[in-house]
């Protein structure tokens, strides 16, 4: 019986400057370069089997059957793929996220780049980094800068063959922490694709975002290069207010923010008068990231974990980028 089996591991990446709005919906090109930073604790694995014993593709998400949209989308991922590959079997996928999916974290980077690197091997399809990005791209924006590790930006381009991400600097260069502050969970309206969509539609505000957000990847940029934290922290805190004034001034209003969101931001604001540097930002759930220093990680987790209204926090150092290992799930 033909079959094939391979296994990946991809870590969650972090959005310095955000990746807000599409020029195109459905090869997934964005409307800016956007740049992230690959974190080491929050990651995806995924075994994924093409073999004529299946009738039609499976999609496990920590052992559970998914349908509906989570099914479909991994579908349309493999479908690209195979055919690529010029291949037609069907398969199995078996996902594992090491973060509780309760937790609400986005998963979809992390996830859409294990698929992608485990499925081209086992279709044994021998592509680079920046061709696996372009299409993990296809599966889900964010993950194209999963594949790489440390410090990553996401290329916009008009023509699908050349928006991909590339590598800034490694994890090494700039050792500095994330600390992912986990809140009780909301029910989302909107998924971060709708949220997007209507965003771009309906904002007075989005077009005020592409005025300045040349300069916000220069300052990036820079920053990184420069192992500037400071200029990091506020051009990332910047950034991050632009994408939820666009997300609040839509049409119906899109608003992520909790009242524990403003709680914490304040706790930051508290932090820098205190000499702790520390910076913040949310994307589309109510979890928040706190960017800090290696030195300030145990102090200010220390006082997160005393506070109630706060589930878990994860403190998360630079990661690699997505890699295969022998370990099958199945
Ligand atoms: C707020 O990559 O999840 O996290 O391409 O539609 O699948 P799709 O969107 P997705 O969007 C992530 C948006 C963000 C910012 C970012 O990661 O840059």
């Amino acid at each position: 019986m033909k079959s094939t089996k391979a296994t990946a591991l991809a870590n969650s990446n972090t959005a310095l400057i955000k990746y807000w709005g599409k020029q195109d919906e459905k090869l997934i090109l964005p409307m800016t370069n956007s740049i992230s930073l690959t974190v080491d604790s929050l990651s995806t694995t995924t075994t994924v089997e093409f073999s004529e014993k299946y009738q039609e593709d499976h999609f496990f998400l920590n052992d559970e059957k998914q349908t509906g949209t989570a099914e479909n989308r991994v579908i349309e991922h493999l479908n690209l793929l195979r055919s690529k590959a010029k291949m037609n079997l069907k398969a199995k996928v078996m996902s594992r996220n090491n973060f509780p999916t309760a937790a609400g974290l986005a998963s979809s980077a992390s996830g859409f780049a294990a698929l992608t690197v485990a499925s081209c091997k086992a279709l044994d399809l021998k592509l680079n980094q920046k061709e696996l990005s372009m299409l993990s791209r296809r599966g889900s924006g964010s993950s194209a800068r999963s594949i790489f590790g440390g410090f990553v930006e996401w290329i916009k381009a008009d023509e699908a063959s050349e928006s991909y991400a590339k590598q800034l600097a490694n994890k090494d260069h700039f050792d500095m922490r994330d600390i992912v502050v986990i809140f009780k969970q909301q029910k989302r309206e909107f998924s971060t694709r709708e949220a997007m969509k209507i965003s771009k539609e309906t904002s007075p505000m989005f077009k005020a975002r592409l005025d300045v957000v040349e300069t916000s990847l220069d300052k990036m940029r820079k920053a990184i290069e420069q192992r500037d934290f400071t200029l990091l922290g506020q051009t990332a805190e910047a950034d991050c207010n632009l994408v939820h004034s666009i997300a609040l001034t839509s049409k119906p209003k899109l608003s992520f923010w909790i009242d524990e969101t403003v709680k914490i931001i304040n706790l930051i604001k508290d932090f820098r008068k205190g000499g702790i540097a520390a910076y913040y930002t949310v994307d589309t759930g109510s979890n928040m990231h706190i960017l800090t220093l290696p030195q300030f990680a145990a102090e200010i987790e220390m006082i997160l974990n005393r506070i109630p209204y706060i589930v878990k926090t994860v403190v998360c150092k630079p990661g690699d980028g997505a890699k295969i290992i022998d370990n099958h799930l199945f």
